[in-house]
C-alpha cells in the first residue's frame, strides 16, 4: 500500500476500497476484516439455510473455501441471509440489529451482495466498519457490536457458525 493510500485510509477509514484498513484499536480486539474477490453469485435454487459447499467454493475459490471451513470447524455450519425492507418483520429485525450485543462465538460474515455498516465498540470507542460485496468480517466472541443497513437498504451475507447455538445475541442494557 502506498504512503498516500495509508494516509487516505487514516482519514477515511471506511472509504469504499478493496484494501481494508483495520484501525489499530480493532486489531487489538482481534477483529479481522479482509476484501475477497468473489465469483458470480446466483442464489436461484440454492438452499439458503444450508448452501451446498460446492456452491460456496465456486464463489470464493478453493483456497478461501479452506479458510471458511477452518473458521467453521467440524461442528459448525453455513447459511445465507438476505435482508431488505421486504424481509418479514423487517422493522423489528432492524431494531434488534441496531442494539449493541455480543455473541458467545465469533460473528463471521462474508458479504455476497449489498452493503452495511457494523459498529464495533470497545469501552468508550466506536469503530464504524463498512462492509460490501467481498468483505469478510470476523468479530471475536464477546465483542460488542451493532449493525445497520446503508441507504441501499439491502445486504446478502454468508454466515459462518462454529456451533448451532453460539450465535444467539446477548443484548447489553
Ligand atoms: C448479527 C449481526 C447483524 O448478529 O450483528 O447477525
Ligand atoms: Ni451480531
Amino acid at each position: 500500500m502506498s504512503v498516500a493510500a495509508v494516509y487516505h485510509q487514516l482519514i477515511f477509514p471506511i472509504h469504499r476500497q478493496p484494501e481494508v484498513f483495520v484501525p489499530f484499536g480493532l486489531q487489538l480486539l482481534g477483529v479481522g476484516h479482509e476484501f475477497w474477490d468473489l465469483g458470480h453469485i446466483d442464489l436461484q435454487g440454492i438452499d439458503l439455510k444450508s448452501p451446498p459447499f460446492d456452491f460456496i467454493e465456486r464463489v470464493v475459490g478453493q483456497e478461501k473455501m479452506d479458510r471458511l471451513n477452518t473458521f467453521r470447524g467440524p461442528q459448525g455450519k453455513f447459511d445465507i441471509v438476505c435482508l431488505s425492507p421486504q424481509t418479514p418483520e423487517w422493522e423489528e429485525k432492524k431494531a434488534l440489529f441496531a442494539k449493541p450485543h455480543t455473541h458467545n462465538e465469533p460473528e463471521i460474515r462474508l458479504i455476497l451482495e449489498g452493503e452495511g455498516l457494523f459498529t464495533i465498540r470497545d469501552k468508550g470507542a466506536q469503530y464504524p466498519t463498512f462492509v460490501q460485496r467481498g468483505s469478510l468480517l470476523v468479530i471475536p466472541s464477546d465483542t460488542v457490536h451493532s449493525f445497520a443497513l446503508t441507504d441501499k437498504q439491502t445486504i446478502t451475507a454468508l454466515r459462518v457458525f462454529q456451533t448451532k447455538d453460539g450465535w444467539v445475541p446477548n443484548y447489553l442494557n
